[in-house]
This record gives C-alpha cells, structure tokens and sequence, in this order.
C-alpha cells in the first residue's frame, strides 16, 4: 500500500479482543489464544510504529480481567513478564519507547518491576511510544487525577483540560483511531478522557489474526472519516 498520500493516525488505541474466541474456534485452551495475541500484538507493533504512528496505545488487561480464573490471571501475568523482561531487546532493537497505564494493585510485585525497569531502560528512545495499559480502568484513571490535583493544591476554579491532562498517567495527545477487534462495539473503559474525538473502527476480525493487511484496511476506513471535532465540514 501507498503509504504517502495517507493521513496516519499519531495516537492508535488498540483493544486487543477476541483472543478466547479464536481459541475456541481452534479447539485450543484460552490461554493458547493468549499466546497467539501475545506473538500477534508484537508483529503490529512494530508495523504500526514503522508506518508512523507516534503513540500506540493497548489495551491488554483492565483492572476487572483479574475477575477471570485464577490459572488465565496468572498465564496471562507470565506473558507481561516475558514480553518486559525476555522480550526487552525487540524495544531496543526498535527504538521503542514504552510506557504504562494503570494502578500497581494488585498487580505482583515482580510485573511492577519488570514494568518500571522497562521503562527506565527504554526512556531515551525515540523510534515511537508503545503505552501499555495493563491493570487499567479509564474511570479509575480519572479519579486518579483528581486525587493528584488535590494533593498538589491546584486551584481548581482555574483547572482547564490541558491541565487536566498532565495528571493522567501519561500526558499523551488525543487518540485519533481506536481500533477495537472482534467485531464488539464497545469502550469498556478504555481511555475515556483521551478517546473524547477518536474515530472508531471494529473490525471482525479476532486479534491474533489482525494482521498487516488489517492494519492497512484501518488506515484507509480513517484516511476516508470527515473528523469535525464538534464544528462543521469542510468538504
Ligand atoms: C482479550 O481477549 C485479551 C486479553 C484480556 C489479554 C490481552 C493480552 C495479550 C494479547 C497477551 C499479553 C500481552 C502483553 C503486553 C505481553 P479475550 O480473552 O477477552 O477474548 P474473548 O473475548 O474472545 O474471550
């Protein structure tokens, strides 16, 4: 695909689904599907950030997916663990700077490290932002900030959004595409603040199939969106 003439998206939001699906399909355990997304998620993004993307946002694990069973929790804690501490060097070799978002509990002690050791490790680079929510509820986000603004005994008749925003867990700029896999039509409390103006996109595809292809075929349903942001077109 032509990539020169297309508008890219500087902030993607993925909301990695469907991997439990596309085990089932298969006659695999869930935890093979979260393998399969896990080999898949770092294939797109690295296409995502070679194709120009600045910050790639995604959603890997909300503060309720620690409801699920006890034996998919702790797999799914082993593959964070692989991708930031085996895994370190596909951010180096990419120039990939990471972040997270989300509360600490009540993640295991030894993620928190590997999370915070990661991003110290990769804080100069400066080939694209991957930020990692993991243990993330965009409610929780919110409520957080406010909870940072009061113990910073900001004056809040004064408080504006672009101060607002520097009390997330990252000052990010806007997300522009939210690409959700899977075929559901839902937020589930993903980055409600940074989502205000974001154009949405649900393919049906599950996401250890989302390939290259599909990241294209995004790119393109967005390049054709008339994004207004609350005024009028200028078509
Ligand atoms: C949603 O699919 C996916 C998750 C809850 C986990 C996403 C995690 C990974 C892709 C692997 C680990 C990631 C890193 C960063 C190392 P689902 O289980 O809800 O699928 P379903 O809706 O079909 O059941």
């Amino acid at each position: 695909m032509d990539y020169s003439e297309l508008k890219i998206p500087k902030h993607l939001a993925i909301i990695v689904d469907g991997n439990g699906r596309w085990a089932k399909e298969r006659g695999l355990s869930r935890l093979k599907g979260h393998d399969a997304g896990f080999d898949n998620l770092k294939k797109i993004g690295e296409y995502a950030l070679k194709r120009g993307v600045e910050v790639l946002s995604l959603y890997v694990f909300s503060t309720e997916n620690f409801k699920r069973e006890e034996k998919e929790v702790s797999h799914l804690m082993d593959l964070f663990l692989l991708m930031f501490k085996k895994d370190k060097n596909y951010f180096m070799r990419n120039n990939i700077k990471v972040l997270f978002s989300g509360r600490n509990e009540p993640l295991p002690k030894n993620v928190i490290k590997a999370r915070d050791e990661l991003v110290e490790l990769t804080k100069n680079n400066t080939g694209g932002i991957i930020n990692f929510c993991m243990n993330y509820g965009g409610r929780a986000e919110i409520i957080d900030a406010v909870k940072k603004i009061n113990a910073d005994n900001i004056d809040i008749n004064n408080l504006d959004e672009k101060t607002f925003s520097k009390y997330l867990y990252n000052d990010l700029p806007d997300v522009d595409l939210m690409i959700r896999t899977s075929g559901e039509l839902r937020l589930s409390n993903f980055l409600l603040w940074q989502n205000s103006y974001a154009e949405f996109y649900f393919p049906e595809v599950k996401f250890p199939d989302f390939s290259e292809k599909d990241f294209d075929e995004a790119i393109l349903v967005y390049n054709k969106r008339d994004r207004r942001f609350g005024g009028h077109s200028k078509k």
